[in-house]
């Protein structure tokens, strides 16, 4: 399960600049350290009310008992991809206040730097906000965009309890609380078509003073909601938000507030599910589109709205959400900036290119563009001399949105695979000072702190020595299993993370994040029955084990693992010619012989040489750093 898992890491200024992006409300009176929400005190509330809010209230109790507040997917991504999602799921965990910064695109650059070659896209993204829009019927409130029935049930239930109320009872209700208004001068609406959806409506229809009176009543009764909130009696504060974004479901203000509480809550109980709350109070509000004038609210909103998808790992959502903030700021390149890296953290690399050149054909200067621009180049083309100069301006500029350990990291790779090894060099050493490197050897993203750290390991340092020679005990076996996988076209997946340079490389996964692989597994029972019976391996979730055959003449480029968290162990299955293959683990280079195993830290760089002219197999077992706690192994976020 993963929830709200903090990293210690630095503070991320363009997130700062994100999460300065909320709406001023009393956000100093909500205190951090609420463990729990106060008790209802029932006193305060009339017999009414408190009929009102068992038939209305999102029962906190549910939420609080939900045992479905992961959020994340567990699926596996490329190494290069582990990285920048860590980096920014660590960062958005991150509960680091913003500090001041401008919330728009810093002035470009005047040095000149090169023009993007592209193509124009043949299948633009869409502009289209329907997949944040929500269809009413009858008066009831259909269904909203999810992607996970979990969620789906809990915001169901909700509705449905909204939707069993019946509003000129609420009404009458409310009224006899707050007197605020003759009962008089309203009449519950008997038709349920009604496409007016708010069922409450002045009986003289054309009595703008009814209006007016209906909106002063909303204006109090949001006043009210939020005077909860800043009191700090959550729980009351989004029954009367419930209350207020039923009765007035026309007025996306309502639904806003009601985002904004949820967000606030979701944030003090640490919770993804109430997150989610907002998240879907967000695009309620959202999908009033044109109808919404207040332009800083509609953006705050947004960009709020974005900034939780991601952190839940539900990129996919996000796109409409840009395309609508672009539609109303058509003049800034920091919104399409933002795009782009949605697309960056869904690992959609064309759109990456596609979006990020189109901002260079009228913003040739802005340097997160031009990161991004380079970025994708060097991953869909591998032209890293055409990457090159993006990625160097980009980083070279320091403005906000270039300044990522991910983005470091890519240069670094850019220049050694360019051969300028000394400005590689002096690149990583810069990305150590900056703290997003543990060291220039060492450059994972994932990492916790203090862990003992060195390029190879003994076996007897690892504190699983036993489980590890029972593998070793039986590598003849498992060899002849990996064999005869091998010799079936299309049960190896060649490498897909560009860390090869020349050759053929193959792996063959059992287990990856401490789940085991089923279809693989039952086409390598033996080697799958030896590891269940071995825990070090089978729950590492930061770590995989996977075959890896490797052909003659191949050459892996220097990389570094996602985490060091774990350490990696290679049993090799085959290795004819030892004399001619070879890693290099930072200055420290070895071999494979056959039966034999040995451990290293792939957090380390390192870099593979195949000169022979037969395959090289091993068996790669990923296994936690000794040095972790078991609590540390339990709460540490897969990868
Ligand atoms: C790596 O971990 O990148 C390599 O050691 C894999 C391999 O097959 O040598
Ligand atoms: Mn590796």
């Amino acid at each position: 399960m993963r929830q709200y898992l903090y990293e210690e890491e630095e503070p991320n200024p363009e997130l700062n600049m994100r999460r300065r992006l909320t709406i001023a409300t009393a956000e100093d009176n909500i205190p951090d350290d609420i463990e729990e929400l106060p008790p209802l005190d029932d006193e305060e509330y009339s017999e009414e009310e408190i009929e009102i809010e068992e038939e209305i209230e999102v029962e906190m109790s549910d939420i609080e008992e939900s045992d479905d507040n992961v959020a994340i997917n567990a699926s596996y991504m490329p190494e290069t991809f582990e990285q920048l999602s860590a980096m920014y799921r660590s960062k958005m965990e991150t509960k680091t206040e913003p500090k001041a910064e401008s919330k728009f695109e810093r002035k470009p650059q005047s040095e000149p730097e090169p023009e993007p070659e592209h193509e124009p896209d043949p299948d633009p993204e869409p502009t289209t906000a329907t997949d944040i829009y929500v269809e009413y019927e009858d008066g009831d409130i259909e269904d909203y965009e999810h992607d996970e029935i979990d969620e789906e049930e809990i915001s169901d239930e909700e509705e449905d309890e909204i939707s069993d109320v019946d509003d000129a009872e609420l009404m009458s209700r409310l009224e006899a609380k707050y007197g605020r208004l003759p009962a008089k001068e309203f009449e519950s609406d008997p038709d349920s078509d009604d496409p007016s959806w708010t069922q409450i409506k002045p009986k003289n229809p054309t009595g703008a003073k009814a209006e007016e009176v209906a909106d002063d009543l909303f204006e109090q009764e949001l006043h009210k909601a939020n005077a909860e909130m800043i009191n700090e009696n959550p729980a009351k504060a989004l029954r009367a938000f419930n209350i207020l974004t039923h009765t007035y479901a026309h007025k996306p203000t309502a639904h806003l507030s009601r985002a904004q509480a949820l967000e606030r809550m979701a944030d003090t109980r640490r919770s993804n599910q109430l997150l989610q709350e907002a998240i879907e109070s967000y695009k309620r509000y959202l999908a009033f589109g044109e109808l919404i004038t207040n332009q800083s609210e509609f953006r705050i909103a947004s960009e709020r709205c974005i900034q939780h998808l991601r952190f839940l790992g539900h990129t996919h959502q996000v796109f409409s959400i840009h395309e609508l903030l672009i539609e109303r700021y058509p003049d800034e390149a920091q919104l399409r900036n933002q795009l782009s890296l949605s697309y960056l953290m869904s690992n959609n690399l064309a759109k990456v290119q596609h979006v990020a050149g189109e901002t260079l054909k009228r913003w040739p200067n802005n340097s997160v563009a031009q990161l991004h621009f380079g970025l994708a180049v060097k991953q869909l083309t591998g032209d890293y001399a055409r990457a090159l100069p993006y990625l160097e301006f980009a980083i070279q500029s320091q403005e906000a949105g270039t300044q990522e350990a991910y983005f470091y990291l890519a240069l670094g790779e850019t220049l050694q695979r360019l051969g300028r090894h000394t400005e590689a060099w002096q690149l990583h050493q810069s990305g150590v000072d900056k703290k997003f490197f543990l060291s220039v050897h060492q450059r994972s993203l994932y990492n916790e702190p203090g862990l003992k750290a060195k390029p190879f390991w003994q076996l007897t340092e690892t504190g699983i020595a036993p489980q590890l020679e029972q593998l070793q005990h039986n590598w003849r076996a498992i060899r002849n299993e990996a064999l005869s996988l091998l010799n079936k076209h299309g049960n190896f997946q060649p490498e897909a993370e560009h860390l090869r340079d020349t050759g053929n490389w193959q792996q063959y996964e059992l287990f990856s994040q401490g789940k085991r692989l089923h279809a693989n597994c039952q086409r390598a029972p033996i080697t799958c029955a030896l590891l269940a019976k071995l825990p070090a391996f089978t729950t590492c979730h930061r770590g995989q084990v996977k075959f890896s055959a490797m052909q003659a003449l191949t050459h892996v480029w220097p990389h570094c693992g996602p985490t060091n968290c774990r350490l990696r162990a290679h049993l090799t299955l085959l290795a004819p010619e030892p004399h001619l293959t070879s890693l290099r683990v930072a200055d420290q280079q070895r071999t494979w012989k056959a039966g034999e195993l040995f451990i290293f830290d792939d957090s380390f760089e390192h870099e593979v040489w195949h000169n022979g002219t037969q395959l090289r197999l091993v068996l790669i077992l990923d296994f936690w750093h000794p040095d972790l706690s078991e609590s540390q192994r339990r709460n540490l976020s897969p990868i």
